[in-house]
């Protein structure tokens, strides 16, 4: 049966780009049309890791070839590259994907402080959060798909976000493992520096703090911390509720908002671990709740390039296209 979707993915050597080339081989509906990267002399020409799934040749970036072979393009680029030929791609007619943040946040002054190259949208992008997103995604042309923090805190704080149950400050104490920052090592995610180590950083200054608050509409303190594995990422979140909350509606608002979502696996008092999500596109939630003062502790976790990246990509696709959300991802 010939596949019905040809994808591009630009940025394909990356991390986040790998992991779209796994998923996208083995998708019986998709064909992958094109895996472009940088054409820098540094940048492979093949993936020897997915050789057994792809056979393609990585080729340097070229806006005019992906808009005249691929239906779809994911991009998985550096914020102000995405920014550059997201809208470009857009006007030939490609339905875009954009897994950087530079389309995400919608208040002008917050998208300049944080992504100052985005450019003003006539129309803006959908924000793909798929478990929130279903209904805009088949008309969509330009999809922001969510930060990896931000997934994983907005399916544990939306259910009860919504039902208006959380009081007062809400904090978020988030781990990622090193592949969060991409494949270019820096001081910070070298080896020899992160190894045997945790690390607070961009205290009070992340800008995927302010992509959590846009979309929860509340404040919110938001801490991320690299450990030292390779992937995977578990938040623990203290909030307080409303004081007549009981345990019970808790667990059931938790079921029902996610009764009919996938890729979202609710545990009740069974608190979650990285190492049960990682290489799926899971996101596994669990909590804590104290009746006699209102303290709920929510841990979530997802794997940061799969749920909180390609995954989730390709889902909010599948949406798109009508298909099974969970086709080519279990
Ligand atoms: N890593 C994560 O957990 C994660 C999760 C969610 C979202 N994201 C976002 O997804 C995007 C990709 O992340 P990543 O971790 O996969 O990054 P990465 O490992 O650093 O890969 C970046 C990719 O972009 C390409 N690239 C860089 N500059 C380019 C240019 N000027 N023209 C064309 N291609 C260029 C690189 O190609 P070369 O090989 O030629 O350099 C590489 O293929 C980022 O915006 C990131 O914020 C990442």
């Amino acid at each position: 049966m010939a596949r019905t979707t040809t994808i591009g993915i630009a940025g394909a050597t990356g991390y986040a780009g790998q992991e779209l080339i796994r998923l996208g081989a083995r998708h019986p509906e998709i064909r992958i049309g094109a895996a472009m990267a940088s054409g820098a002399s540094s940048s492979p020409r093949s993936l020897p890791a997915l050789s057994h799934l792809w056979d393609g040749n990585i080729e340097p970036l070229s806006i005019d070839q992906l808009a005249a072979e691929c239906d779809t393009v994911f991009l998985t680029l550096p914020d102000p590259v995405a920014a550059q030929i997201g809208p470009k791609l857009v006007a030939q007619g490609v339905r875009v994907l954009d897994l950087s943040g530079t389309f995400r946040l919608r208040d002008p002054t917050q998208r300049r402080h944080w992504y100052p190259a985005t450019p003003e949208l006539d129309t803006p992008a959908v924000y793909g959060l798929t478990e929130y997103a279903r209904a805009a995604l088949p008309e969509a042309r330009l999809v922001a798909c969510p930060g990896c923090y931000p997934t994983a805190a907005l399916l544990a704080l939306r259910p009860l976000h919504d039902a208006g149950l959380v009081h007062g400050d809400v904090i978020i104490d988030a781990k990622s493992g090193i592949s969060g920052a991409g494949k270019t090592p820096s001081e910070r995610t070298h080896f020899s520096e992160c190894h045997g180590s945790v690390t607070a950083y961009s205290v009070l200054g992340h800008r995927h703090g302010a992509e959590i608050e846009q979309e929860l509409g509340r404040e919110a303190t938001f801490t991320p911390h690299l450990v030292p594995i390779d992937r995977g990422i578990l938040e623990t979140i203290y909030v307080r509720t409303s004081a007549d909350v009981t345990e019970n509606q808790i667990a059931s608002i938790f079921n029902h908002a996610y009764e009919h979502a996938p890729f979202v696996r609710v545990f009740g008092d069974a608190l979650p671990e990285i190492k049960h999500v990682v290489h799926t596109n899971f996101c596994d939630i669990g909590w804590k709740f104290d009746p006699g003062t209102s303290r709920l502790v929510i841990v979530a976790c997802l794997d940061n390039l799969v749920k909180g990246a390609a995954g989730q990509a390709m889902q909010n696709l599948n949406v798109a296209l009508g298909l099974d959300e969970t086709t080519g991802l279990t």
